[in-house]
Order: structure tokens, then sequence, then C-alpha cells
């Protein structure tokens, strides 16, 4: 295979989040190539022409479930030798310390999940008489089957964590995923540097609960990394994260806010605050513009210079001061509606970047 190919899983329904996150990446890597996929079809083939995609397997991806380089396309396995078809493959590719069977997550795809129990317990057994399956092998075989005789063969480095599940991980409810997680996926992947993790190490959260946002920001920052996230209400403890419950138009929430930041420089401030909605504009309108107000005053205390402000605004009566405002003190402010927030919401995220301190 003279090109370089990547297999990206994906949540059915996400393919075109996952083949625009690769694009973005790949431009940051200076790779050039193109995704492929199918509406729906739970995966994304990546096609590098100039470069590689192989750091991604180190820093991960948002939308991706997995992600591996695939070695080998394997078409028309014979029904009768799938294994005596796939064997010359397998030890070129090999010795493997893992072996996974993957299918796409849609409806074709798990039908498959009965015929790769068999085939494991077919293929396990060969690949360790033939030496191709050993405990301390470097690379993890992965075979991702279409349907029961077309796929392809990947291998990843067996030092690197599997990704975890993107999308998946992030949900709060296991039936859907939340709204706010998605959106805000979307404003970091397409505002704050193309989805690139770097240079984001303390994040505040503002309006966290139930905590999308903030699962999104400890992913951003890395273990290393703090996240301080802060709600009206309670919610559930997410490792490395400081919570402060209360209301942040009180000044003793914002003191406790400063106050186990600890002094450090803070990254991106980002607020999902919004009153609960009486429906009635004049009452709402000005309620969630001053919960932006006071986190723009939060993160002009606390962000260091060249830092972001992310914050969920409204249109309308008081949107263009604010801007004004955030053009005053940051470099760049950018606005996005996101296309998971709801068609007809007056909702709007304002993403302003490069603060510059006024002292
Ligand atoms: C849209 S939700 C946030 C969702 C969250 N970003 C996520 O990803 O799970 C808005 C949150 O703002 C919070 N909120 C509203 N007014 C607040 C206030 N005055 N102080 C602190 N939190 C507030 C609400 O309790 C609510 O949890």
């Amino acid at each position: 295979m003279s090109e370089e190919v990547f297999l990206a899983l994906c949540r059915p329904g996400f393919e075109s989040d996952l083949a625009a996150e690769l694009s973005d990446r790949a431009v940051d890597l200076g790779v050039a190539g193109y995704p492929r996929t199918d509406r729906d079809n739970g995966y994304v083939l990546w096609h590098s022409q100039q470069g590689s995609l192989m750091p991604l397997l180190d820093t991960g991806l948002i939308f991706a479930r997995s992600l591996y380089p695939c070695a080998h396309a394997f078409t028309e396995l014979p029904e009768a030798d799938r294994i005596g078809a796939l064997w010359p493959a397998l030890q070129q590719q090999g010795p493997f310390n893992e072996l996974y069977l993957e299918h796409a997550d849609t409806n074709d795809g798990r039908e498959l999940a009965r015929f790769l129990r068999g085939f494991r317990k077919a293929l396990e057994p060969r690949l360790r008489k033939g030496g191709l399956l050993r405990e301390r092998a470097e690379r993890r075989l992965h075979l991702f089957f279409q349907d029961s005789r077309n796929g392809w063969l990947g291998v990843s480095p067996a030092s690197l964590p599997l990704p975890e599940n993107g999308v998946m991980r992030l949900r709060i409810s296991p039936e859907a995923p939340s709204r706010p997680a998605l959106k805000l996926e979307e404003a970091m992947l397409r505002f704050i540097g193309r989805g690139r993790p770097d240079g984001v190490h303390t994040a505040v959260d503002l309006g966290a609960a139930p905590g999308g946002w903030t699962q999104v920001a400890a992913k951003l920052v890395g273990s290393r990394g703090t996240v301080v996230a802060s709600d009206l209400l309670a919610m559930d403890a997410l490792p490395d994260v400081t919570f402060i419950e209360g209301d942040f138009r009180e000044e003793a929430v914002y003191e406790r806010i400063i106050a186990s930041l600890g002094g450090r420089p803070v990254d991106l401030v980002m607020s999902d605050m919004a009153p609960n909605m009486s429906g009635m504009k004049d009452i709402d309108q000005p309620r969630i513009m001053y919960l932006a107000e006071l986190a723009l005053e939060l993160a002009q205390a606390i962000l260091r210079p060249g830092a972001c402000l992310l914050v969920k605004v409204f249109h309308g009566e008081g949107y263009e001061a604010y801007m004004k405002q955030l053009q005053a003190g940051f470099r760049s402010v950018k606005s996005r509606k996101p296309g998971a927030s709801r068609a007809r919401s007056r909702e709007v995220y304002l993403l302003a970047r490069g603060f510059q301190r006024q002292d």
C-alpha cells in the first residue's frame, strides 16, 4: 500500500465531524490527504498522500473511538478459509500482543458480532501456534470487518493507550450525547486551535453541571493540567477536577475559584452559564448577559496574556456592547452558533482569543 490509510471508528452520525477533525489535525501536522466516509457508516478512512498521521495516535481525537493505520485491505475472503487468505499479511505484520476484531457500531456492523466471536475462536489459536500472538510483542492487531469477507487489517503500537471512546466517553447519559458537550467539542475543535490540545494547561469551567464541558476540558489539559469547575448545582466528582458549588453571582464563589487556582496562570475560561429560562426575552436576556459579564470579569482577573475566553451569550440587547468589550480586551473574537445547537435558538458562543492584559 503506497499511501498511508488510517481507519477511525466513530459513533454513527458523527462521520462528518470526525472527517473534519481529521482534516483539521492533518493541516496542523502538515499532512496532505483526504477523508473518505459514507453517511452513518460509523467510520472514516483517511488517506495521506504526503506526511503521516502517526503523531495522532499519541494525542487522540475527540470524535474517534478508535484510530489506527491500516496495513492491508482484504477483499472477498473465501468463506472456506478466511484465515489462510489473511495469513501472508498477518505474517508480514506480526507478531502481535493482542487481537482486536472490530465492526462499525451500526445495525449491519452489530450483526457481525456473532460471526466475529466465532472467527476469534478460530483465529486466536492459529496465531498463537504460528508464533504471531505473543505477550511481549510490540503491536496490536486490529481486524476491521465491513462484512464477513471484506475489511482492513490494521496495527497499532502496544505502548500507546487505546483511544478512549471519544464522544462515547463524553456522554453524560448512556443513551444520548450531551448536547452541551457536543457543542463544546465543536467549539473547541473549530475555535481553539483546531483540535490541538497543546497550550491549555489550566482551565476554569463556569456553569459546569452536569459536567460535559468539564470532561472535555479535563481531556484538553491532560493528566498534569488543572480544571476548576463551578455551578449552582452539584455534579458528580470527576477525577482531577476541583468543583466549587455555588452561585457565581456571589462574591464568595468568585473568591473560592480564585483561591483554588493558587495563582496558576489560566489558559482558558469557559462559561456555559445560563439562567433558568422564563421564556420572556426581557427577563432572560439581561440575566444571561449579566452572567457573561461576570465571566468576563473573572477572565480579566485570571487569564494569562494570550489566553482564551469561551462564553455563551444570546443575540439581543447587550450583545453588541459585550462584543465590543471582548474586542477591546482580546486579539480576536469569533462567534459561532454550533451545529448541535437548536436551529432557532438565539444562543451563540463567542471565543475571544489572545487576551491582552490591561494593567
Ligand atoms: C447549559 S448548563 C451547562 C452545561 C454544561 N456546560 C455541560 O456541558 O454539562 C448551564 C448551567 O449553568 C448553571 N448556572 C446558571 N446560573 C448560574 C449561576 N448564577 N451560578 C453558577 N451556575 C449557574 C446552571 O446550574 C446549569 O448547570
